[in-house]
């Protein structure tokens, strides 16, 4: 486990498993718990100390499980219940934790409460039922639109309207009703008595509305907003930490929260709220030594300040994989240019040279890491999927404009030289023939590979005293170079210049992203030094 014991979370390396596409032991296409099971021995041997599991909860799918049916359960097609707690026990036996996804925002029409509010109006004050507006009602009851694209309201058959700030098939839950608070706090304890170690809050800004749903006001700043960031919804968290801190060890809550304000973003982290968020500056950061070295400092001032870990992340389930966009003309990631930036072309070459220095990079930085399945295999975005493939609700809900997010959940390739690659059945979404390269165990063999690049940084960190949550202190570079130190004479050196930089004398090389010239660092590359003097 990581160094840090009852207080991993602050500096752990954490995995996350979208189980769609993670292993197939069942031969039906579709991820599943028993091939979790099966790939643990892999996971301890990555040298990571947590896991996040995406929703295994029972789910028609509309989003891919985040649109959860019943939070007590396991989908059919991942497994049991019994299978989900075997999962947990083995993977502590091996010193991994388990974090898993709760959705607090929104639920699944197939949820037993939204079935019952569509007869039964008592249960609507659950959700956000109004009447439309115009004559008839039949024009949605405000201008607001769904983040996946067309407005975020459906009508049902007695002329009602439900809000859904993603897919129809999400109703947001009303957290000013006291039920959907009570649920959420029992829904909390049934996984965290079953042995979970933290949670990951999905869409967590969001889950407070102004209940007036007035129009969007033009003239008032995004945040916080009628749905976002609302300042009613840091007391939901503040019980969420009462229950998480109640259990020994404590759990650890992790949000998914998107601000551009690094000020209100820390109010989440104050210390009775949660212990961590995803820092998603980082990840749309493009790679560019000024934007990173002011994306890093922002970030651990405002950390720092209510005393809460950084975490680092390059990559998830929901944006395009950072080979792809690293190897652009533009390296940044904006959820907004997704669509626009589709099928630019990428220099996976020089992608894959990113990639590697970015890992050595967040790896030696101060806070918790993740990595996004395949991201340890270097995977590109599959760009070219079928349209009939796809099935990430932004692809229907924008009439096929924006492509969505299939292209980074495709399954991954374990071993063969043609698709599946080991995964299971033939994947949900179809694998490109030219990943036979991308197994792992084609990778596992290579010593140059992904995959032993991220071993090596990931067992030397472990091993590391002054990595993890100690402090950083920059070094004196030129503007294109990230240098710092890590307590006990580490020090890192990022070099983001085309052309080589000289490295400091009296050092011993620990870990490079790619060969060395002599005494040089090549540019897109990263070095791990002891420096001797
Ligand atoms: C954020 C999740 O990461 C994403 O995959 C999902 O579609 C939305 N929240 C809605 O749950």
């Amino acid at each position: 486990m990581s160094t840090a014991g009852a207080r991993w979370w602050r500096d752990a390396a954490i995995y996350q498993i979208y189980p769609r596409s993670f292993a197939d032991d069942n031969g039906d296409g579709v991820g599943d718990l028993a091939g979790v099971r099966r790939r643990l021995g892999y996971l301890r041997d990555l040298g990571i100390d947590a896991v996040w599991f995406s929703p295994w909860f029972p789910s028609p799918m509309a989003d891919a499980g985040y649109d959860v049916a019943d939070y007590r359960d396991i989908d059919p097609a991942f497994g049991t219940l019994p299978e989900a707690c075997a999962l947990i026990d083995e993977a502590h036996a091996l010193g991994i934790r388990i974090i898993i996804d709760i959705v607090p925002n929104h639920t699944s029409v197939a949820h037993e409460w939204f079935q019952r509010a569509l007869t039964d109006h008592a249960y609507r004050d659950r959700f956000w039922f109004r009447d439309g507006r115009g004559a008839l009602g039949d024009l949605p009851p405000n201008d607001w639109g769904s983040i996946f694209g067309g407005p975020a309201w459906t009508r049902v058959t007695d002329g009602q309207w439900y809000l859904h700030l993603f897919d129809a098939g999400q109703p947001d839950f009303n957290w000013d009703h006291p039920a959907v608070r009570a649920e959420f706090e029992d829904i909390l304890r049934f996984w965290f008595d079953r042995g979970v170690d933290g949670i990951r809050i999905d869409s967590a800004a969001m889950v407070v509305k102004d209940p007036a749903l007035p129009d969007f006001d033009p003239l008032s700043p995004p945040d916080p907003h009628p749905w976002n960031d609302r300042d009613e919804l840091h007391e939901v968290y503040r019980s969420w930490r009462r229950i998480a801190d109640a259990y020994d060890p404590p759990r650890a809550l992790i949000g998914e929260v998107w601000l551009a304000d690094p000020q209100r973003f820390a109010r989440y982290l104050r210390t009775d709220e949660l212990h961590a968020a995803f820092n998603f500056d980082f990840l749309g950061c493009p790679w560019d030594a000024k934007a990173l070295r002011r994306c890093v400092d922002e970030t651990l001032d405002a950390h720092t300040a209510v005393g809460a870990p950084a975490t680092w992340v390059l990559s998830n389930h929901d944006v395009t994989r950072h080979v792809t966009r690293y190897g652009r003309a533009e390296t940044g990631f904006d959820h907004a240019l997704r669509q626009a930036r589709h099928l630019a072309p990428s220099d996976l070459t020089v992608g894959t040279r990113r990639a590697r220095a970015a890992a050595l990079l967040t790896t030696a930085l101060p806070g918790s890491v993740y990595v996004y399945q395949g991201e340890e295999l270097g995977l590109p975005e599959v760009e070219d999927l079928p349209s009939s493939a796809r099935q990430d609700p932004i692809f229907a809900r924008t009439a096929s404009a924006d492509p969505g997010r299939d292209g980074c959940r495709v399954p991954l390739p374990w071993s063969g030289t043609e698709p599946p690659y080991g995964f299971g059945g033939p994947g949900w979404l179809p694998q490109p023939s030219s990943w036979a390269s991308f197994t792992v165990d084609a990778e596992a063999a290579d010593p140059d590979s992904m995959l032993s690049l991220y071993r090596a940084a990931l067992a030397l960190r472990r091993a590391e005293p002054g990595l993890g949550d100690a402090p950083m202190t920059w070094s004196d570079s030129p503007e294109d170079v990230l240098a710092f130190t890590r307590p006990g004479g580490f020090a890192c050196i990022v070099n983001l210049a085309a052309h080589p930089v000289a490295l400091p004398p009296h050092a011993a090389v620990l870990l490079a992203s790619g060969p060395l010239d002599g005494g040089l660092l090549p540019g897109d590359t990263a070095v791990w030094l002891r420096l001797t003097a």
